[in-house]
């Protein structure tokens, strides 16, 4: 048995989609457990570029199951339409090869009118959600107010439900967000529809699951945004409202964590982060900006552009420790060519002391300064190297430095956003 966890661990779009591409070829099931269409796993296949919400990224390899666990909030409309992208990118995508939790919880229009007026309302100091309803809908599941992927599929529980809940949800857009109430009939008929098409999918995916574990299948568990946005140990109140870390896979699939044998961290060369909240490394001017040009830095959900900064290794550490994360898989080694100097944060100032532990305290993260150490930068392009000796001797030194900092051994490096652009530095089950 070797059923693995890759998780993002900075504040999200590390690559965890390029790199679960990458070693899905030796699992035989990708899940998700947590997020929704907030997520926006890239992948690139000879030239072309898919963007994932729901679906794992293992469905782009043939023969893989992809599972979409009860702790995923599913959009039933962005979850078809990203089904139907992949069918007309040419890949077979049925009820045999894609599995959907009958316990996941369903977006609902509400959750995203909710998400918006709220953000409007804080103004400068809103959250920069990706205004796709994440908040109030795990705001519902847990309030015990839900609607879930077993009633989305059941006409006259989806009725009682929906009546129910929408005399609450329409009194609260219209006398406190100053919103318009949402049409019953219209909705019902909307997500009835919805529940008729995506009811091949569903099924108990907890059970499957288990059942593959016991056959003896390796499952890969893919967490979507990062550490530093999860709603414990994320800079709350600047997170997403789910365990984006590896205990969001226990309780999003429903597998227990004895079967769960490796946690590997997704990280990029240097930090990126979209939405608002501290960011201790985040670099402003020229150089923010140039790191943004050579990495491309948009949101691949909202196309907004990315904070930008350098590496942490106060975050990647305190990531790595929460998580147990074994290996790292770094990103983007290529896009540090041509700077000159390199930095990586080692310790965060405050106050007059060293802090080398993330503080809790968004007050602290936001006033303190980076303490960085520099190195050489290197001129030479990456992106067509085949093994590690071949890069230069200061991005070994880079990765050293990455590797005794953080304390996480790095197992992979990817040197592009296509799938060749990979070299492993170790063996990945040992
Ligand atoms: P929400 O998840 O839409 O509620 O957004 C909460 C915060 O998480 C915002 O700062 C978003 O920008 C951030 N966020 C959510 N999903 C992602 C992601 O997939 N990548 C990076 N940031 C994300």
């Amino acid at each position: 048995m070797s059923n693995l966890v890759l998780i993002g661990a900075q504040w999200g779009d590390e690559g965890k989609g390029r790199i679960v591409d990458v070693i899905a070829d030796k699992v035989d099931v990708v899940t998700r457990y947590q997020g929704g269409s907030n997520a926006g796993h890239t992948i690139v296949i000879d030239g072309e570029t898919i963007i994932l919400h729901h679906i794992p990224s293992g469905m782009l390899r043939e023969g893989k199951l992809s599972i979409i666990g009860n702790g995923v909030v599913v959009d039933p409309g962005v979850l078809l339409d990203e089904i139907e992208r992949l069918r007309s990118a040419g890949y077979v995508v049925f009820d045999g090869n894609l599995k959907l939790s009958d316990r996941a919880h369903v977006v609902m229009p509400y959750h995203k009118d909710i998400d918006l007026a709220r953000e409007e309302s804080l103004g400068n100091i809103k959250i920069g959600t990706t205004g796709r309803g994440i908040g109030p809908v795990y705001e519902d599941k847990v309030a015990r107010r839900g609607i879930r992927v077993s009633e989305l599929i059941d006409k006259e529980s989806l009725e009682k439900r929906l009546r129910s809940v929408l005399e609450e949800k329409n009194l609260y857009l219209t006398k406190v967000l100053d919103r318009e109430p949402i049409d019953f009939e219209r909705v019902y008929g909307e997500y009835t529809q919805y529940g008729e098409e995506l009811k091949p999918y569903v099924t108990d995916t907890s059970m499957l699951l288990n059942d593959l574990i016991s056959a003896g299948k390796r499952i890969l568990f893919e967490g979507a945004q990062g550490v530093l946005l999860d709603v414990d140990f994320g800079t709350y109140p600047y997170v997403t409202s789910s365990s984006a870390g590896a205990g969001g896979a226990c309780t999003g699939t429903g597998v227990s964590p004895t079967k769960i044998d490796h946690v590997f961290g997704v990280v990029k060369s240097y930090t990126t982060r979209v939405g608002g909240g501290p960011f201790p490394s985040e670099v402003s001017g020229e150089l923010g900006l140039k790191l943004r040009e050579y990495g491309a830095e948009y949101g691949s959900t909202t196309g907004r552009p990315r904070r930008c900064g350098w590496f942490d290794s106060v975050a990647v550490r305190y990531s790595a420790k929460l998580n147990g994360i074994s290996g790292l898989a770094l990103t983007k080694l290529d896009i540090l060519t041509g700077f000159e100097k390199i930095k990586i944060c080692v310790g965060y100032e405050y106050n007059d002391e060293i802090l080398t532990n993330f503080p809790s305290s968004v007050e602290v993260l936001t006033n303190c300064s980076p303490v960085y150490e520099e190195l050489g930068g290197w001129e030479d392009e990456l992106s067509n190297l085949a093994k590690y000796s071949d890069l230069p001797p200061q991005a070994r030194a880079f990765l050293d430095k990455i590797e005794e900092t953080t304390g996480v051994p790095i197992f992979v490096i990817s040197l592009g956003a296509s799938r060749e652009q990979v070299i492993f530095l170790k063996e990945l089950f040992s």
